[in-house]
């Protein structure tokens, strides 16, 4: 059996696969698109806890990004500390469980804007109506992104990821719309540098960053660049899928549907849940730094290593019945949202969205249904989910 991150085939369902490795072959290689993969439970958090033999510096998805990208626009995701840990200090106070849970009044009156229409008109599109605008909108006004931008800026973003079926070559139009998003932010930060407002995007304009020196400096233009096209991918994308993943899931098992009617205080472990059996991010890339051994293969220094989270969470050795679909499963570590010094910066918001979503789709829509033949899912590297899933009232 083989693992290809790109084949449509394996994008459907990728579960076989990843339980025939944590089996067969707990350390995999990919000799012809040169990676290895871990994809047992404590194998895969293990790694993502040594940043410093598992190295994020040279980009975390299978395909190789072009090192130009790396220079122009530094990204805290592709770095390790301490360059990463000073990056991640001037946006961490942003995203603390006690900041973003001001937001939640926020969040909540853009949930019943965008969900109004669909209960009055009996449905709709899950993805393109409701958990693609949701986190769009949070995420761009955090950052101070002008209304009238953001549907384009998202497209931008969907496409720059979108795959070609089997091969990790970047398709001409992910690059394009890549170029698109570069330009637009850089102009962005030149109209805000003349008219500020009150979004992120305009504090990282004025914050300082110290070197290794001990010096400080302010960022360059790249690196707010590399911060807006990081917290706009990561706070719309992962979202979008999870929400989706959640309709879906909770659509073929109604019987634990009902468990979340009028039942708010269930909500936030059904959200757990769906993180962990169809996981958003399905992999974590890292680069080892050194030689290091796994089942008594030597992994060379310089080696591409995927951390497979997408199997982690449905191992059997560390859940019991994994594959069975349980929101009230306890799940004492949310691998979902990564493990050591990368975990995810935006994990107190994607719950809190999350939660205040389902929220207010059981008040409104406590039978719904869902023609997964209609369903369309996207093609990306790391990220599973959809990007249509029409739904209807029942
Ligand atoms: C369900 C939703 C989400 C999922 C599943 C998710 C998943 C992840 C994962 C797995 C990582 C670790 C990457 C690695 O180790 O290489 C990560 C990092 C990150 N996430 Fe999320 N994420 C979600 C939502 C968000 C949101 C809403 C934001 C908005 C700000 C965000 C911002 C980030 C950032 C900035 C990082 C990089 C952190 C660092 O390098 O220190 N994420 N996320």
């Amino acid at each position: 059996m083989h693992l290809n991150p790109f084949s449509y085939e394996f994008h459907q369902d990728p579960y076989p696969t990843y339980r025939w490795l944590r089996d067969n072959a707990p350390l995999y290689h990919n000799p012809d698109l040169s990676f290895y993969a871990l994809s047992r439970f404590r194998d895969v958090v293990a790694a993502s806890q040594d940043w410093r033999t598992y190295s994020s510096a040279e980009g975390t998805l299978v395909e190789r990004l072009d090192p130009r990208m790396f220079e122009a626009t530094p990204m805290m995701i592709f770095t390790d500390p301490p360059r990463h840990d000073r990056l991640r200090k001037l946006v961490s106070s942003v995203f603390t469980p006690r900041r973003v849970a001001e937001l939640e009044p926020f969040i909540r009156e853009v949930t019943i804007r965008l969900l109004e229409p669909l209960a009055a008109q009996g449905g709709g599109d899950f993805v393109k109506d409701f958990s693609a605008p949701l986190p769009m909108e949070v995420i761009f006004t955090m950052l101070g992104v002008p209304a009238d931008d953001r549907r384009q800026l998202r497209g931008w973003m969907d496409q720059s990821l979108d795959r070609d079926r089997d091969t990790p070559a970047i398709p001409a139009r992910a690059i394009e719309a890549s170029m698109h998003l570069m330009q637009y932010w850089l102009g962005l930060l030149w109209s805000l540098r003349r008219n500020p407002n009150d979004g992120l995007i305009r504090g990282l304009l004025e914050a300082t960053i110290s070197d290794d020196e001990g010096g400080e400096s302010k960022l360059s233009d790249g690196e707010i660049v590399g911060f807006c096209s990081l917290l706009g991918a990561a706070g719309n994308e992962t979202v979008t899928k999870l929400l989706a993943n959640a309709a879906v899931l909770l659509a073929r098992q109604p019987d634990q549907y009902v468990k979340l009617l009028g039942a708010a205080q269930a909500i936030p472990n059904a959200v757990e849940e769906v993180l962990r059996f169809w996981p958003p991010s399905q992999y974590q890339g890292r680069t080892v730094t050194r030689d290091v051994e796994w089942y008594g293969t030597t992994v060379a220094a310089g080696s591409r290593i995927l951390l497979l989270t997408g199997s982690a969470t449905r191992d059997e050795r560390e859940y019991a019945d994994a594959d069975r679909f349980d929101i009230e499963r306890s799940i004492p570590l949310a691998l979902g949202f990564g493990q050591g010094v990368h975990f995810c910066l935006g994990a107190s918001l994607a719950r809190l969205e999350s939660r205040v979503a389902l929220e207010e789709f059981t008040r409104r829509f406590p039978r719904y249904a869902i023609d997964e033949n209609r369903c369309r899912r996207v093609h990306m590297s790391n990220v599973h989910g959809f990007e249509s899933v029409p739904f209807q009232v029942v």
